[in-house]
């Protein structure tokens, strides 16, 4: 069923609805816009006794002489602070008395078929206008005269709402928008628990839930970049569902900013669930006829676990959030000669490595940092985007060459936004990092970061990537990024304006992606940022692709892909197998376990395949044969988590594709476990109806979801030889091909 928006003039609701999800909310006589449902899909009808209103005490309300219209009590799609609200508001504005209460009103609102797309941020999209319905409702305040426009996109297949905010300043005077929710939602509960996706560098994005109660939870990031400390996502899942059963609302902001997401749980046991920029030093200049667009969020829910969430999202994010040549097509595996040399390479050694790299099968080289200005440590360098003699005498174009003549396409890293004060960028423009005036600046791996803010910034690095990319012809860009945002000021913005600048920056970075990316349509682009630092919705616009950490052992790898996958599709995460002893952790895993989990990812390799022995780089050469042939399948196929590495010493999970013929099946070991019961795991996704063949054994679809498929291995202790089962080990891992007959 397509999309539909559907206006009840008499109770003057709306309903937005598809066959899987509605979303209801009217307009109160006052022209106050109240939430009435979101959830699983109602039949169209008039829900107005959804409004619940009644009078407590210690609570003030609108009209006088009447003890019932609170806003306190009510259910809003736009909170104000200010008119009997004590929750938090979705937008503050300063005028020049420094007022800060507003009273929005409703306006008028436009249904149409589409999506519009959002000036100069990333968002999602659509291909043919009856893929969505939108609607736009705009509120008035009639004394400060500012417009807001409310916009809300239903996708016709997915269970998936957007909306963002547009806030027109209609007056003469200045306005200052200090707080600007993208998304609030109010639930008339709080029976959840709130998922959240956190860590550090090298352990992004663990999954970490706690119950919602009383009070403010909020996860955030004040650094710059949406940051691996937390992953602007949150689900919100009821405390029976699972990974395949019950309800849960996703949300997320396709942003790579400071980002705020909120739930306040008031005394009454509602739940109001916010998403937008952080409001922490946040504040934009409203001039007259100025406007200010809200980067998007997204809204998914789904009833079929936090599974049937994570496949919404993908779809969305590989399908109608990634754009251009790449976004669907197949990935080459790459090899990344970062954990093979670091600094320490001069062409030959890097030819040596591309060549055996052919002779295994890998389609694209990728020389990372160290190849540019004075870059033979991380002291120096960085601004400098041109080639180091020294290191390349001959130049990029001539390695690029070279590396083609062998077979490979060719990619480079760079780090757009950086500045090494040792650098000639810095010497000639020592005003052009982000600094606040007569006071010191903190240095990140001995770095600074340029003023994104500025548009000759943004052009002298474009002209500097641009040359190279041309010289080199480049298949592939590595776009990284080290360090936060400290000291935050723009030299080139008035006092009353610095609370722009985070934002301002980030518009920045997209303006450099956006100039990049159409000038050179045909580049693959992965996003880093000391490996997931700023894996984000946002930046999967430019880049299908993001490094997703920096940590490249296969056992901490299973739980950062794991809790990666919640939100982000296979195809977007970058996984590489790499040398053991590992280089974050000193671990040894066998290479099998290091294939085994990178397929589920853009595959690739980070070693000096010239150190492994004959029999290794002939596996290795199986390896890519193996995910040759089935990584159309991995990157498309839905996904489904099987075990969970935050629950066990155990990883299980599966593809499938979308006709069910076939699938990928992995389960992974920590650590091996003594004596252990006989294990099935029930497989998710296949058709019940159908014969599968797993390892020359048929099953049907349904034993095999029902049932289970026996995972049970021999290692229960005891030697002797007479176990049909195979033995394993610590970090032991094996991957079934399941064919339908
Ligand atoms: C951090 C990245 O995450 C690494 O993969 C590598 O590119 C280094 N930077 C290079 O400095």
């Amino acid at each position: 069923m397509a999309a539909s928006i559907h206006f009840l003039e008499s109770a003057r609701q709306f309903h937005l609805r598809n066959d899987q999800i509605s979303y209801i909310f009217s307009v109160s006589e006052d022209g106050k816009l109240l939430h009435l449902y979101y959830g699983k899909a109602l039949p169209e009808r008039d829900y107005s006794h959804l409004i619940e209103m009644c009078s407590r005490p210690m609570t003030t309300y609108r009209k006088e002489g009447d003890f019932l219209y609170s806003l306190e009590h009510l259910k809003q799609e736009f909170p104000e602070y200010g008119t009997s609200d004590f929750r938090h508001p979705a937008i503050m504005i300063r005028q020049e008395n420094g007022s800060k209460i507003s009273d929005f009103r409703y306006m008028k609102h436009h249904i149409f078929k589409g999506k519009p797309t959002l000036d100069g941020l990333p968002a999602t999209y659509v291909e043919d206008e009856n893929e969505s319905q939108t609607i736009v409702v705009t509120l008035r305040d009639e004394l400060i005269k500012v417009e807001i426009d409310l916009h809300y996109t239903i996708f016709s297949d997915l269970p998936v709402i957007s909306r963002h905010i547009e806030v027109r300043n209609l007056s003469l005077d200045t306005h200052y928008i200090q707080q600007i929710a993208s998304l609030n939602l109010d639930l008339p509960d709080a029976n959840y628990e709130w998922l959240q996706l956190s860590g550090a560098w090298a352990r992004e994005r663990y999954i970490k839930t706690r119950t919602l109660s009383q009070g403010i939870q909020s996860i955030e990031s004040t650094r710059g970049i949406s940051s691996p400390h937390h992953n602007p996502f949150v689900a919100l899942k009821r405390k029976e569902t699972t990974e395949h059963q019950g309800e849960v609302i996703g949300v997320t902001f396709v942003y790579s900013g400071n980002f705020l997401i909120q739930a306040e749980v008031d005394t009454w046991d509602t739940t109001r669930l916010q998403v937008g920029i952080n409001t922490f030093h946040f504040e934009w200049k409203l001039a007259p006829n100025d406007q200010f667009i809200s980067p998007e969020a997204l809204l998914v829910f789904s009833d079929k676990g936090l599974n049937g969430m994570s496949q919404s999202f993908h779809q969305l994010f590989r399908t109608r959030l990634a754009r251009g040549f790449w976004k669907e097509k197949k990935r080459p595996v790459l090899i990344n000669n970062w954990e093979a040399t670091y600094f320490d390479f001069t062409e030959e050694k890097l030819l040596t490595i591309a060549r055996t790299a052919k002779q295994v099968g890998v389609e694209l080289f990728v020389l990372d940092d160290g190849w540019f200005g004075e870059r033979i440590n991380d002291r120096a360098g960085l601004g400098d985007w041109y080639v180091n003699p020294d290191r390349l005498p001959e130049g990029i174009g001539h390695l690029a060459k070279q590396i083609r003549e062998i077979g490979l396409q060719f990619g480079l890293w760079f780090e757009p936004e950086m500045v090494n004060k040792d650098s000639q960028l810095f010497r000639e423009h020592p005003d052009w990092h982000i600094h606040t005036p007569n006071r010191p600046v903190c240095h990140g791996r001995n770095q600074y970061v340029l003023n994104f803010t500025s548009d000759q910034v943004i052009e002298h690095i474009f002209q500097k990537m641009s040359a190279i990319i041309e010289e080199a012809k480049l298949d592939y860009i590595k776009w990284d990024m080290n360090r936060t945002l400290t000291e935050v000021y723009s030299c080139e913005l008035p006092a009353d304006q610095q609370g722009e600048v985070f934002h301002r920056y980030v518009l920045g970075v997209y303006k450099l992606y956006e100039r990049l990316t159409s000038t050179y349509p045909n580049i693959l682009f992965e996003s880093c940022s000391s490996g997931g630092g700023r894996f984000d919705p946002g930046l999967l616009f430019y880049a299908p692709q993001a490094w997703t950490s920096d940590d490249s052992d296969a056992i901490e790898r299973l739980k950062i892909q794991y809790g990666t996958s919640l939100l982000y599709p296979v195809s977007s995460m970058g996984a590489h197998v790499s040398i053991v002893p590992n280089h974050q952790l000193n671990r040894i895993t066998p290479l099998k376990t290091r294939a085994n989990v990178a397929y589920f990812g853009a595959f690739g390799y980070e070693l000096d395949l010239n150190q492994l022995d004959p029999q290794e780089l002939e596996e290795v050469s199986q390896q890519i044969s193996f995910y040759k042939q089935y990584r159309e399948l991995l990157h498309s196929g839905s996904f489904y988590r099987l075990l969970s590495p935050f629950e066990s010493q155990e990883t299980a999970w599966m593809v499938v594709s979308k006709d069910k013929k076939i699938a990928i099946l992995a389960h992974y070991k920590m650590l091996n476990q003594v004596n252990h019961p006989f294990r099935r795991l029930k497989l998710q996704g296949l058709n019940p109806n159908a014969i599968y063949q797993i390892d020359q054994h048929d099953y049907s679809g349904a034993e095999l979801m029902q049932a289970g498929f026996s995972i049970t291995d021999a290692s229960s202790g005891e030697h002797n030889n007479q176990s049909p089962l195979p033995p394993t080990y610590d970090f032991d891992s094996r991957i079934w091909v399941i064919q339908q007959k």
